[in-house]
């Protein structure tokens, strides 16, 4: 776990006595090796160190996604695949963020604190508007000042999530100045903690891996796709020929495999001399991925077949957490003048 700064605890509020963990993840379906590597491994090393509480944020997807029944599928999927990887509802609160609705309140309050320009330049709802210009839904816009309600709702201080979330965290920080500096000390200032590999390039070698921009190598997927989406990667491109040395520092293929095997440095050296081929060192990823997530694939199927087993988690996910999710909204409605 790496953190970007020390957490700082906002002094005279209630705040709880350990730092809180929070993060929150899109019901995308199943997750992608980006999430995994990013952040959900972090998930898994966290929620035993500290109170971690997880959500699938379902309303957040509700900014893109218009189809009842596959935003319930998904979530499903989301839900399944976070237990299958090692989230243990006995050391974390896992939960589906419409489940505890309380933040949509808070989200409100939290927009006559933010200023619209804030929200216009956050980088996330210039390339929203221009992926989806026919849907540029008022929920795109406020949609870090829902993020921002989520994590702070349970005054959470610790979020482990990918470096591309940087501007929507940074957002939340000054949300939070903006709301202590006016009603009092009363959020701390979250801090992001990223894992080794807080930015996964997709498959395309150029870009975030992320299921929008279908670049993306599914870790439940069957053994056949994920050879596949391996096959497919764009390495080095200047090296041509098999016999060309490569660079391995830049080629995204073997930057994968410093988290699948120790012999990475190995593999580099295969690579800078030559000695192996760029599909041989594809083949050999496939098949550490396919090894790696083989139990956990598992799990997941099982879980896909129980989902009542799923169902009841979640659901006492989320009632575990109302207390501090009433508490703060007291706290929020005394310092803000409402009841
Ligand atoms: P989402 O669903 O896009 O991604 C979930 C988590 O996976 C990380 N991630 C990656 N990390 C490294 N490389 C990649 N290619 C990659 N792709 C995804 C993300 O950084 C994230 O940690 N806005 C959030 C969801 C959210 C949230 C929150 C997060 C809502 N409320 C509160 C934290 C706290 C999102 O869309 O993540």
């Amino acid at each position: 776990m790496t953190t970007e700064t020390p957490p700082s605890p906002a002094a005279g509020s209630t705040l709880p006595a350990a730092p809180r963990i929070f993060s929150g993840i899109q019901p995308s379906g199943a997750p992608h090796i980006g999430n995994d590597l990013g952040a959900i491994r972090n998930y898994v090393a966290l929620q035993d160190r500290y109170e971690a509480i997880y959500c699938i944020v379902d309303y957040h997807a509700l900014t893109s996604t218009h189809d009842p029944e596959m935003l319930r599928q998904r979530t499903r999927e989301m839900s399944a695949a976070l237990l299958a990887l090692g989230l243990d509802p006995e050391r974390c609160t896992l939960f589906v963020q419409s489940h505890r609705p309380e933040v949509t309140e808070l989200a409100w309050l939290f927009t006559t604190v933010t200023p619209v320009a804030w929200l216009q330049r956050t980088p996330t709802y210039k390339e929203k508007r221009q992926n989806q210009p026919e849907d540029v839904n008022h929920g795109l816009l406020t949609y870090p000042v829902l993020q921002a309600a989520d994590i702070v709702l349970y005054k959470a201080s610790l979020v482990p999530v990918g470096k591309d979330q940087a501007a929507h965290l940074e957002l939340t920080r000054e949300i939070v100045r903006a709301f202590n500096g006016r009603y009092g000390e009363t959020f701390p200032e979250p801090q992001a903690v990223h894992t080794e590999a807080p930015v996964v390039l997709g498959t395309d070698g150029a870009r975030k891996m992320s299921k929008s921009l279908g670049n993306t190598i599914e870790i439940f997927a069957e053994p056949e796709t994920i050879r596949r989406q391996v096959m497919s990667m764009v390495t080095d491109t200047q090296r041509i020929l098999r016999s060309d040395q490569g660079r391995p520092e830049v080629c995204n293929v073997c930057r994968l495999h410093r988290f699948f095997g120790d012999d990475y440095e190995e593999i580099w050296d295969g690579e800078r001399t030559a000695r192996t081929g760029c599909v041989d060192t594809k083949k050999l990823l496939a098949e550490r991925i396919i090894a790696r997530y083989a139990e956990p694939r598992e799990r997941y199927l099982e879980l896909m077949a129980d989902p009542t087993r799923v169902e009841r988690v979640l659901a006492e996910g989320a009632e575990r957490i109302r207390p501090i999710a009433r508490a703060t909204m007291d706290e929020v409605h005394a310092r803000m003048g409402l009841r």
